[in-house]
């Protein structure tokens, strides 16, 4: 999907401009006084993002923080994990599960530093040819792009669509491609204006959806972005 052909749909909800940068205003100064001090926060590498990106995927961020740390000793760099063994990558998965991707990170490193050869070559920052790779789809594109190199690319995962669905678009359907797509629409109408805050605000969507705005509960109560919220009510609300 294009972003003329997508801009031309009459079913997607507009977002108000003044909305957006209030909510991305209110939402970043919670993000700096709230965020979790996580490692993959603390780095700008393409590599070690990446990492700490597909581990997250489909495990708990306490585990990942103890694996991800495990996993760049024993590869520092996307080279080192291009000339290994397939076995010595998927030996330091153990535990995580969902192996594939491992097996994608291996195949994505061989490519980019053909088998380790090109220890200097990196990871794309364009989330287009992010997506070309071996394992990343739509959501690690972004993630990579906006965390990595300061892109101003969207991201959207489950956490994010229910964040963005509650605030802006409470009707529509986010199991749907449709409704999906128009989250992402929403996801990258709502983007602030540089790469830098795009760091922030990107991270803050997904702290907003782990600490606040919860799949069982959305607390309310506590969220910054309340007064700017189409979903948001009194007190803490147990989600339909
Ligand atoms: N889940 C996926 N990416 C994350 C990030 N950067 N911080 C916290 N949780 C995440």
């Amino acid at each position: 999907m294009t972003r003329s052909r997508s801009r031309t749909r009459p079913t997607e909800p507009r977002v108000d401009a003044a909305a957006a940068r209030a909510f991305g205003r209110k939402l970043r100064a919670w993000y700096r006084r709230n965020a979790r001090d996580l490692p993959w926060r603390r780095t700008r590498d393409a590599y070690e993002i990446l990492v700490s990106e597909l581990m997250l995927q489909q495990t708990q961020v306490s585990r990942v923080v103890t694996r991800y740390g495990e996993f760049l000793e024993r590869f520092p760099t996307l080279a080192d994990v291009g000339r290994a063994r397939p076995a010595r990558v998927m030996a330091a998965w153990e535990g995580l599960g969902y192996y594939a991707r491992a097996r994608n990170l291996h195949k994505l490193a061989r490519q980019v530093t053909a088998g380790g050869q090109s220890p200097d070559a990196e990871l794309p920052a364009d989330p287009v040819e992010l997506r070309a790779l071996p394992g990343i789809g739509a959501y690690t594109a972004g993630a990579v792009a906006s965390f990595a190199y300061e892109r101003r690319a969207a991201l959207v995962d489950t956490n994010v669509a229910r964040v963005l669905k509650r605030v802006f678009a409470p009707t529509v359907n986010i199991k749907t491609t449709s409704g999906a797509r128009m989250v992402w629409h929403i996801a990258e109408s709502i983007l602030p204006r540089t790469g830098r805050a795009t760091w922030t605000h990107n991270q803050a969507l997904m702290e907003l959806g782990a600490l606040v705005c919860t799949a069982r509960v959305a607390h309310c109560g506590r969220c910054p972005v309340r007064s700017v919220c189409r979903s948001a009510k009194p007190g803490d609300r147990v989600a339909p």
